[in-house]
């Protein structure tokens, strides 16, 4: 036997035995790379044939050609074994385990007492109407009848943007819905029948029921010979609508700059009759000045019209039940989740 035919059998049993060991695909990778592989040890001792003589040659040459093949198969073999564990691994997955939930979302409190109110008000006849949140001096105000030095104008006269002065004055942000209806009554004329829910802003301590940003829905109907019973039966109409068919509702004289008559409007649901609690202030509303008019130039005495505005955080407290009003900007889940 050669020198070169001992080489290869001790090669054979070494690389068997380390291929067999293989615990994973890399390993066998490498192994495969170390002994068969074009700079492995098998090749390497195949390129030193030609030191061989004649007679010796053919049956070496056999030899190794035979080594490499088995070694090959043995590989092979490795491969499909490593291979079939790994699948093994994967199909351990319990397919009868419940599956993982997803939480699906929903709309706010706050957005579904909106949703709901613009509703019924579209079914009678209301458009949805927007405004800047970012609002001039002019149209939250002077327009609303509220000039410069009026009193009203002292508790609302407060969150200003530092922007230079527009052709309207300052720019706050807005503390009601109201000038939405000067911006509509600007664009249009007569009939006009509209909704305005948004954000607003006032300078507040938050408490239980104060907020320093809040939501108001303002109506408005202006047209020949709009009446409070218009106004009274509208309202009525839509508080049975949103609450409860027991509802009542009561108006009571009020000041508002751009009304005149001005009411606010107070409301007894049999939820709050049952404990013990008559009347609960809701809104405001009024027949609109004749100011208000002129503001916006329309003719004098051609039109009356009245205009409501509702908080909306106050709705939604109403309809849940809810006692915090921080609870509506706090996004903890465990709140939201219940409506
Ligand atoms: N703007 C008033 C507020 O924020 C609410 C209001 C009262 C709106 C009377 C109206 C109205 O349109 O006629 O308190």
């Amino acid at each position: 036997m050669t020198a070169l035919e001992q080489q290869l059998q001790t090669l054979r049993a070494e690389a068997e035995t380390a291929i067999t060991g293989c615990a994973d695909l890399p390993a066998l990778v490498q192994a495969k790379a170390k002994y068969i592989g074009q700079q492995g040890a098998v090749t390497g001792l195949l390129k030193q044939l030609g030191t061989l003589s004649k007679e010796d040659k053919p049956r070496v040459g056999k030899l190794a050609n035979e080594v490499k093949n088995v070694l090959t198969g043995i590989v092979e073999q490795k491969q499909a074994e490593l291979e079939s564990k790994i699948e093994n691994q994967k199909s351990q997955i319990d397919s009868t385990l419940p599956g993982r939930r997803h939480q699906l979302g929903h709309l706010h409190p706050l957005t579904q007492i909106f949703e709901q109110t613009i509703s019924i008000f579209r079914r009678m006849g209301f458009a949805v109407e927007d405004g800047p949140e970012i609002e001039d001096e002019w149209h939250c105000f002077d327009a609303l009848n509220t000039p410069a030095d009026h009193p009203a104008r002292d508790i609302q006269d407060t969150l200003y943007v530092d922007l230079p002065k527009g052709e309207h004055g300052r720019y706050l942000l807005r503390t009601h819905t109201s000038p939405v209806q000067i911006r509509t009554m600007l664009k249009r004329q007569p009939p006009i029948r509209i909704v305005a829910p948004g954000r607003v802003f006032r300078r507040d301590n938050p408490d239980a029921t104060h907020s320093p940003t809040f939501h108001q829905i303002e109506g408005l109907y202006v047209d020949k010979n709009v009446t409070v019973a218009d106004l009274k039966g509208t309202v009525e109409f839509f508080f049975k609508q949103l609450l409860d068919p027991e509802t009542k509702v009561r108006f009571r004289p009020h000041f508002f700059p751009y009304t005149e008559p001005s009411f606010e409007i107070d409301l007894s649901t049999p939820h709050f009759r049952a404990r013990g609690k008559e009347w609960i202030e809701i809104a405001g509303c009024g027949m609109v000045d004749p100011n208000v008019f002129k503001a916006v130039g329309y003719p004098d005495d051609a039109y009356t019209g009245w205009a409501f505005g509702f908080g909306i955080e106050r709705l939604a407290m109403i309809q849940y039940g809810i006692t915090d009003i921080r609870l509506f900007t706090e996004n903890d889940v465990r709140f939201l989740e219940q409506f």
